[in-house]
């Protein structure tokens, strides 16, 4: 089964000079380069991301959209891109974001709730009006 993972699995900087962590927990203990803090974190797969809050290395963010919103360095042309979309598309993004989950081992249903309970779920229409 192919899944998309919706990660390149590399470290970037995604800080703001205010954001940035003042130790670098990735050097040694008592070393000079720990105080020199660090702006890169390795981007998390966002497939399962929806049921796995809270977000961010710091888990500081319990909502997806916040999340999102604090995208800057070298991802700030994406949050300034969601920043500029219209109300319905922004919610588009997040909604889609809250479907990349991963199901407990057993669940039959690809379709849930939030318990992973089955739920139905209208099919869209066609270009000439019809469900199927
Ligand atoms: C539409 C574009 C994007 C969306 C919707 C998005 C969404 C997200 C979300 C929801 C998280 C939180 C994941 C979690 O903690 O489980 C995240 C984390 C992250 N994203 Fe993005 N992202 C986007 C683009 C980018 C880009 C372009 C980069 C890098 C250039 C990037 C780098 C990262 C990194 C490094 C993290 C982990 C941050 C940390 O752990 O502190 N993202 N992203």
């Amino acid at each position: 089964m192919w899944v998309d993972a919706y990660t390149d699995f590399k470290l970037h900087d995604i800080c703001d000079a205010a954001d940035r962590e003042p130790l670098d927990m990735n050097q040694p203990q008592w070393s000079d380069t720990l105080r020199q803090g660090n702006c890169r974190f390795l981007t998390k797969r966002l497939w399962g991301a929806a049921n796995e809050k809270p977000y961010f290395h710091h888990g500081l963010f319990t909502t997806l959209r916040q999340a999102i919103l604090a995208h800057s360095g070298e991802a700030k042309s994406s949050r300034v891109a969601f920043q500029a979309l219209p109300a319905a598309e922004r919610d588009a993004v997040v909604e889609f974001l809250k479907t990349l989950q991963v199901l407990p081992p057993g669940t039959k249903d690809l379709v849930v709730d939030e318990r992973f309970q089955p739920r139905s779920w209208a099919a869209a229409p066609d270009a000439a009006g019809q469900t199927h």
